[in-house]
């Protein structure tokens, strides 16, 4: 490995806005902030919203700024990305940001039902052939209706047309509600609306704007849970 990426390993853990138990935790014991978010680490009652498959947090960050009485926790398993929103969010001196580095497929532990308002999920990995393994399989959709408040809102940006296609169909077969989808923000800016249109395209991810570059369409979809 790297000396950079050690160096932001052993810094991110110094961190105060970074949550990282152990790879393996033993969750007989409840993680710490569980259901206490609001009161024990932003200490208000701001509503909470998620930002999972998080990567370097460029929503968490850009989202923590524009809206100071909401509350953003960035999620992810790689360290040495969530260094680059977290140590961004401590120059800002953004006090409603958090990270925690972890698998999402433990979100059960470290939030408790009810707690979580709305979720982004800035390009997700697709991955093609482990239907289960996609944060919007209904596995996935399960663990997130098990810690959030009602109605809680999901929005999807991906450059994936076959992910935007298995996103159209969960919400079909789910019978949740579509809110808003459109298959090419770029191109729609008119249709798309400016509050919208300026969280969708007025934010960009570092694979966004990879994606960008090579010229694809970026589809969104927002949808209740
Ligand atoms: C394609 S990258 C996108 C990163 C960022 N959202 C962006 O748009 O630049 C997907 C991210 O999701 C994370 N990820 C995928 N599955 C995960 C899981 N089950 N638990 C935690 N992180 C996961 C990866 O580590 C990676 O950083």
């Amino acid at each position: 490995m790297g000396q950079r990426k050690l160096k932001k390993f052993a810094e991110v853990a110094t961190f105060s806005n970074v949550f990282q138990p152990s790879i393996s935790p033993v969750w007989d014991s409840p993680f710490p902030m569980k259901g206490k978010w609001k009161s024990d680490y932003f200490k208000n009652n701001n509503l909470i919203t998620l930002e999972l498959g998080c990567g370097r947090g460029e929503y968490t960050v850009a989202l923590a700024e524009k809206f100071p009485h909401r509350n953003f926790i960035g999620m992810d398993v790689k360290g040495a990305r969530i260094w680059k929103g977290a140590k961004k969010a401590l120059e800002l001196k953004l006090g409603n940001v958090a990270f925690i580095r972890s698998r999402i497929d433990f979100i059960e532990n470290y939030f408790a039902p009810t707690e979580i308002s709305e979720i982004w999920l800035p390009f997700p990995d697709p991955f093609p052939r482990k239907e289960n393994r996609r944060l919007i399989s209904d596995v996935f959709l399960e663990r997130y209706r098990n810690i959030s408040a009602k109605a809680t809102k999901i929005r999807l940006k991906t450059d994936n047309a076959d992910l935007y296609s298995f996103a159209l169909g969960q919400v079909k077969k789910n019978n949740l509600v579509m809110a808003y989808s459109c298959a090419d923000i770029y191109s729609r800016g008119n249709e798309i609306g400016d509050e919208r249109s300026e969280l969708l395209t007025g934010i960009q991810t570092y694979y966004e704007k990879q994606f960008l570059s090579l010229g694809r369409k970026i589809c969104y979809m927002e949808f209740q849970l």
